[in-house]
């Protein structure tokens, strides 16, 4: 599913987001930015070493939930690796879809920084951080459609979506957004 908003392109698409390529593809990362499994996994075994050691190296203390930090990126089909850490759910009451908002908006400014012109997106918080899936879609959608549409210099950001449910909920939730 696609849709045009402002001057880019919001696809929805199932796939491994290791294997698309783009200007700039969006990790699921931690605070510590220390690496881990799902897609965080998937991203530092695919592009090798070097994306972690520059995330040493430039930043040793990590990066807070709802924010993002770029890097190379490696032998992945990219220019960019930004890796965004959202929240971990406790239960909606601890401003976890501020922080979840704020990670999106965060790749998306980094992105345009870098003139990335295509990005690529995982459902950031919806897998290990346990975040429900249908508000991490809502947030998912709502925050990077209100960003193209108020003029993000971006050509196409597109999500990829590990698994067929996640991707209907995701295009339930760009079906909604007005
Ligand atoms: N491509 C696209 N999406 C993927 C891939 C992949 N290769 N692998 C997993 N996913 C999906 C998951 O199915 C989920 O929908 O990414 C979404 C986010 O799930 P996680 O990767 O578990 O990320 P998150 O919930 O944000 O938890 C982050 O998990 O891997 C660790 O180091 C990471 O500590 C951090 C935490």
């Amino acid at each position: 599913m696609e849709r045009q908003l402002g001057g880019g392109l919001l696809v929805l698409v199932e796939g491994d987001i290791t294997l698309i390529a783009a200007d700039a593809i969006g990790n699921a990362a931690n605070a510590a930015l220390a690496g881990g499994g799902g897609v965080d996994g998937a991203i530092h075994r695919v592009g090798g070493p070097a994306i972690m050691a520059e995330l040493r190296a430039r930043h040793p203390y990590g990066t807070p939930a709802g924010t993002a930090v770029a890097t190379g990126a490696g032998q992945l089909p990219a220019r960019w690796v930004i890796h965004a850490v959202g929240p971990v759910w406790q239960g909606g009451d601890h401003g976890e879809s501020v922080q979840l908002a704020g990670a999106y908006l965060s790749v998306m400014s980094l992105a345009a920084e870098l003139g990335a012109r295509t990005l690529t997106l995982p459902a950031i918080s919806a897998g290990a951080y346990g975040y429900p899936l249908e508000d991490a879609a809502r947030i998912a959608v709502g925050t990077v459609a209100e960003s193209l549409r108020a003029g993000a210099p971006l050509e196409r950001v597109t999500f990829v979506l590990y698994s067929p449910r996640t991707l209907a909920v995701f295009e339930r939730a760009l079906v909604a957004f007005r």
